[in-house]
């Protein structure tokens, strides 16, 4: 079954590609449920148009407002940004500080919209370096939109896929010493539910900006079979369009999670030629 995707039919055409992703034809069981995505690229960015790393930022913070918006219009159950990593503290103080303070305005500017949008905010990450003004802001923001029922957009600041891993090993742990679980009850659903993401499907498209192929300690346990997407576009220039290409991309994969393609496995049961079993 083909249907168009946030296929509203709106009349005039959104400055921001709306009505190019409102054309988008795929299949809605192929769509992703939860998207991740590495913002990379500000600095280069700036640099390239001869501009400081602040403007970069400035100009990331603006995609990111426009990439929320078309993802929410488009049906995405769970996006996910790394906005800011736990190895980011060791850039230069002016920087470090620009970006929490453009996190901060980015929410006192954008809260409303994003409710309007019915949009469920929440963030992940460490939360013991903040400033308790900054505190304040996540907790109103997750409190505001706790309750709406659309998409869910994940924020990542001071967050470390490993840190999120030992974080959730250290309670289980405690959990198990106090003798309230036992090791057998930990399985693969037990710990999702520890991590931060807790109660999000798995990551399904893992999208990179900028060029660089690698993952950054980004959700390296909710991307297991996450199918990978790296453009050389740097993160200001991405656009509604190329995430609309990005999904269509993932659609058009075959996704085996360790098994076999389904016409593949029939060859198999009817005793033709196999293809390899791990792929
Ligand atoms: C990596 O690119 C990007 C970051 C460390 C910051 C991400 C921040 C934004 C996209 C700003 C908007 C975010 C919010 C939440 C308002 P880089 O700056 O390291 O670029 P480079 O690798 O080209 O130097």
């Amino acid at each position: 079954m083909w249907k168009k995707i946030f296929g509203g039919g709106k009349s005039t055409p959104a400055p921001d590609g709306d009505d190019l992703l409102s054309n988008l034809a795929v299949d809605r069981e192929r769509m992703p449920r939860h998207i991740a995505i590495v913002m990379d690229g500000n600095g280069r960015w700036a640099k390239a148009q001869g501009r400081s790393r602040s403007a970069g930022h400035e100009a990331g913070a603006r995609t990111l407002k426009r990439i929320v918006r078309a993802a929410s219009n488009m049906g995405v159950e769970v996006l996910t940004v790394y906005a800011f990593s736990t190895e980011n503290w060791k850039r230069p103080h002016r920087e470090v500080d620009f970006l929490l303070n453009l996190f901060d305005s980015f929410l006192a500017k954008e809260i409303s919209e994003i409710h309007a949008q019915n949009v469920r905010m929440r963030f992940l990450g460490r939360r013991d370096r903040f400033t308790d003004r900054f505190l304040q802001r996540m907790e109103d923001t997750e409190e505001r939109t706790g309750h709406n029922t659309g998409m869910r957009f994940n924020l990542a600041a001071n967050y470390g896929s490993q840190d999120e891993i030992l974080r959730a090993v250290r309670s289980i742990a405690q959990r198990a010493a106090a003798g309230e679980i036992t090791p057998e009850e930990i399985d693969e659903t037990f710990f999702s539910n520890a991590l931060d993401t807790a109660g999000d499907p798995p990551v399904d498209l893992f999208i990179r900006t900028s060029g660089d192929l690698r993952l950054s300690n980004f959700l390296l346990w909710q991307s297991a079979y996450a199918e990978l997407y790296f453009t050389e576009t740097h993160w200001p220039d991405f656009t509604p369009e190329e995430l609309s290409r990005a999904i269509e991309d993932f659609a058009g994969r075959s996704r085996r999670f360790g098994g076999l393609d389904a016409h593949v496995a029939g060859k198999r049961k009817s005793g033709r030629r196999s293809r390899a079993l791990c792929e």
